[in-house]
């Protein structure tokens, strides 16, 4: 099935009217790889119909980021769409989606200026202003979007729980290749050597879940022996943050803390910003 393209709110509008039941939302920003096709999956199992946004959003990119040279490859986009049968792909112009400069934008708040909004000033806000006037577009039901992105996961929870949204929000695990690495849009920008070294990030998520018995201390020494080693390497991984925190707040946990948690991890290797993360339990094992 070949899904309507829609590129101004006007085709938006026509499509979204012609929807039967209920609509989830997939915002991507192209680029669409298996990560992607498994959101568009899962959205197709919680609602009667499926759009697919593209829009590479200039307010989240800071000064220096790869705005400009981020992955465009609109046809194959639509192809993943259609085989994953999503009935609306809403591909707007940045005149669609910023006719005017924005006066008014979403904070993110102080979580936003945590960990990955640390590394990234503005980030966050430019995310959830765009997520934010994508739901006022697409008037989705359910919105899904993929938990490699654990900290935007729980930015946009916080935003539709604090503003009143009506959309649920639905989050996808992360696809890994079979050597760990997460699958992301970035991921080709990587040469064969810098590939080698960005499975540290995946290693040093997996060795700290391997002592999460040890409890936070332990699991925070295991991952950065991994980083350490890819620090040194051929070409090197330059290290932005290793955060254990809790998942609602993104603020680093305290050693005696039980419950759940997320290990999230962000490094540069050449001149590529690479991101990754595991939900672990602390404490005593969870109930079942
Ligand atoms: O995760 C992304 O691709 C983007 O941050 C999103 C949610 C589509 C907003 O631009």
């Amino acid at each position: 099935m070949t899904p309507v393209i829609a590129e101004t709110r006007e085709e938006l509008a026509a499509a979204r009217a012609r929807v039967r039941g209920t609509l989830a939302l997939v915002p991507t920003m192209g680029a669409l790889h298996e990560g992607h096709r498994s959101l568009i999956r899962r959205a197709r199992r919680s609602a009667d119909a499926v759009a697919v946004s593209i829009f590479v959003n200039p307010l989240q990119f800071g000064p220096g980021e790869d705005f400009d040279r981020y992955p465009r490859t609109f046809a194959t986009d639509v192809e993943a769409c259609a085989a994953e049968g999503a009935d609306i792909v809403f591909a707007p112009g940045r005149e669609v989606m910023y006719p005017a400069e924005p006066q008014v934008t979403v904070k993110s708040g102080p979580m936003g200026a945590r960990v990955e909004g640390a590394s990234r000033p503005g980030h966050f806000d430019g995310m959830l202003t765009v997520v934010l006037k994508l739901f006022h577009l697409v008037l989705p039901d359910i919105a899904v979007f993929g938990e490699k992105d654990a900290q935007q996961l729980a930015m946009i929870r916080r935003m539709v729980t604090d503003l009143n949204v009506p959309v649920e929000i639905v989050g996808g695990p992360t696809v890994r290749e079979p050597d760990g690495l997460a699958l992301s849009s970035r991921n080709r920008y990587l040469s064969d050597g810098e590939r080698r070294t960005a499975l540290a990030l995946s290693r040093a998520l997996r060795a700290g879940a391997d002592a999460v018995a040890g409890g936070p201390g332990a699991i925070r020494d295991a991952a950065r022996a991994v980083l350490d080693k890819a620090a040194a390497a051929e070409p090197p991984l330059e290290l932005d943050y290793l955060a254990l925190v809790d998942p609602a707040t993104f603020t680093e946990v305290a050693d005696a803390r039980t419950g759940p948690a997320v290990l999230a991890v962000a490094g540069r290797v050449g001149t590529t910003h690479l991101i990754d993360n595991v939900p672990l339990h602390l404490g005593a094992p969870k109930e079942h």
